[in-house]
């Protein structure tokens, strides 16, 4: 699995690749604003990017901001001229530039993902909310198809009626098995009450129950990525999955169990990776058991 690092802060990319795991970055226009926002007008903004592109030690994935194709490809190209003589980069697209229903703009990413890539250019295919998005990303050659799996953890979650920041944090686990468990019982009570098959197809209880805790069949943002990668996988599709949005160390075992190509964190994330309490306290009692004959083993003779 490759390790992407998610973020557009200079110092958190040198030092995670001091750690010799990274393969490349990812940014998004508000993580780019937040970084040189925070060197106070000090660099400008394609400078710094310059600098991002320059140490990434792989493709560094950089966002546009059309809507239509025809900007879309623009823009795209224009990012891939600029900044691949300093190193590899992917150009982000999103799936679908809509930002509101009837908007006609659907279709658009899709063929500025086309275009794109037929002139060589690495597409990585953003805001994949749907297993049947990532195909069609995949069918127009995007070389990257990036799910994001907390963003659907967190509309699970708020359609069950929680909130961010009350019920949970950003960084917890979601644990959607509890859920499903959860659900299973209700749903098993609310059968056995029912006298017909036909009284179980119009209940309003059973219906409600069913779709709670999921987005269209999508019980967690490991499934949608679970239930592209069988896509992919079942048609030999090239393009690589990214894990995006992802916001503990839990969910990164979960896509690398489902062997996704890549996973692409935030830095606190990779901190979180490294921790083990029962680490640390067999690092102290090692420690503790190290007499002086041991000690010489490491003096130089
Ligand atoms: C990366 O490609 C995405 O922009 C990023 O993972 C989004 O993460 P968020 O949902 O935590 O903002």
């Amino acid at each position: 699995m490759k390790i992407f690092i998610d973020t557009a802060e200079l110092d958190e990319i040198k030092q995670a690749i001091s750690w010799g795991i990274i393969n490349g970055v990812t940014t998004n226009p508000s993580l780019i604003r937040r970084a040189v926002d925070r060197r106070g007008g000090k660099i400008s903004m394609e400078d710094y990017i310059k600098e991002i592109v320059k140490i990434s030690p792989g493709p560094v994935s950089l966002e546009v901001i059309g809507q239509t194709s025809e900007e879309m490809i623009r823009q795209g190209r224009l990012l891939h001229k600029k900044f691949s003589p300093f190193g590899e980069v992917a150009v982000k697209i999103p799936i679908n530039p809509s930002m509101k229903e009837d908007e006609g703009l659907d279709f658009e990413g899709l063929k500025a993902i086309r275009q794109l890539s037929m002139e060589g250019i690495a597409v990585n295919v953003t805001l994949i909310m749907t297993p049947e998005q990532a195909l069609l990303a995949a069918k127009a050659g995007a070389a990257y198809a990036s799910p994001f799996a907390g963003r659907i953890d967190d509309f699970i979650r708020a359609n069950l009626g929680m909130k961010r920041g009350y019920d949970f944090q950003k960084e917890d686990y979601f644990d959607y098995e509890l859920l499903r468990r959860a659900r299973e019982k209700r749903l098993d009570k609310a059968l056995e009450s029912a006298s017909s098959i036909r009284d179980i197809y119009k209940s309003r209880e059973i219906n409600s129950l069913l779709k709670q805790g999921q987005d269209n069949g999508i019980q967690s943002g490991v499934d949608l990525i679970a239930r592209i990668l069988r896509i992919y996988r079942a048609y030999g599709f090239k393009t690589e999955v990214i894990a995006a949005s992802i916001r503990n160390p839990r969910q990164v075992r979960e896509v690398a169990e489902l062997g996704v190509h890549i996973a692409t964190l935030p830095f606190d994330v990779l901190r979180g990776m490294i921790k083990h309490y029962k680490t640390a306290e067999g690092m102290r009692r090692f420690m503790d058991d190290v007499v002086p004959p041991y000690r010489t083993l490491f003096e130089e003779t």
